[in-house]
């Protein structure tokens, strides 16, 4: 069985699939295998035969050298770029937990670390009907993982890391860390930004992530230590 760790992300297009192909090739360093999950991706492109891409997962796939697996990267894709909750009832494909559950396990006994991506922000209705009403932070307390953060470092970010901070805080999800996307060393406001966001988490932010950036400016090891 391998480690695992969530990442999630103040909200959508921040970074998180940048930033976990970074992650994800930082721990095949260990000599391990590093592996990925997403539970539901919406938005997704066509190729030329019409088949859904599973976009985050094939850049993760290339950039973090996940070699063949069988174990399913992503369980949900759908072609709209709205919230997973209506892209699945614009599809009358509602996504189930059970199916979750098996997907992830299949994944999590597949690879030595499992980095698990959210989709949008840590608020996001997965399913919403007469059936069923779970948000992914549902999903998350279910299987039990504990999370890090993902957040622009620029304007507005101390306002949306202090808000999934203390959200996770109130259902009982523990926060690992932060790691700040596209930051700009020497720049005054996201220097602050750094500061002010761990004072007002008490969260470490683990790393910085340049535009551009190849590697994560981590040592691999001290990321293992954020899988569990
Ligand atoms: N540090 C960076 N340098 C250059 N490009 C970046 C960087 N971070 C993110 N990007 C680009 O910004 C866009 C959004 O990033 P990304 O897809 O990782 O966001 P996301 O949080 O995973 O979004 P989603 O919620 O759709 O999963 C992508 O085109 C990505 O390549
Ligand atoms: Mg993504």
């Amino acid at each position: 069985m391998g480690k695992c760790l969530f990442v999630t992300g103040t909200g959508t297009d921040v970074g998180k699939t940048y930033v976990t192909a970074l992650m994800v090739k930082k721990l095949r360093a260990l000599g391990k295998t590093s592996g990925y999950y997403k539970a539901a991706l919406s938005g997704a492109e066509k190729d030329s035969s019409g088949h859904l891409l599973p976009g985050d997962a094939d850049y993760v796939r290339r950039i973090g050298g996940i070699g063949r697996s069988t174990a399913p990267l992503v369980s949900y894709v759908y072609p709209d770029p709205v919230s997973p909750h209506l892209a699945a009832r614009l599809h009358q494909q509602p996504i189930s937990m059970e199916r979750l559950d098996a997907d992830f396990a299949s994944a999590k006994s597949s690879f030595d670390y499992l980095t698990v991506e959210g989709s949008g922000g840590i608020v996001c209705p997965l399913r919403w009907d007469r059936e069923a009403k779970f948000c992914l932070d549902d999903w998350i307390r279910h299987i039990g993982l504990s999370v890090l953060m993902i957040a622009d470092a620029g304007l507005g970010t101390i306002n949306a890391t202090v808000l999934t901070a203390e959200h996770l805080q109130k259902i009982g999800i523990p926060l690992k860390g932060i790691i700040l996307n596209r930051f700009h060393p020497q720049n005054i406001m996201e220097e602050d930004n750094l500061h002010m966001v761990e004072e007002m988490t008490g969260a470490r932010v683990i790393a910085k992530v340049t535009e551009n950036a190849t590697d994560l400016e981590i040592k691999a090891e001290g990321l293992a230590t954020l899988y569990e």
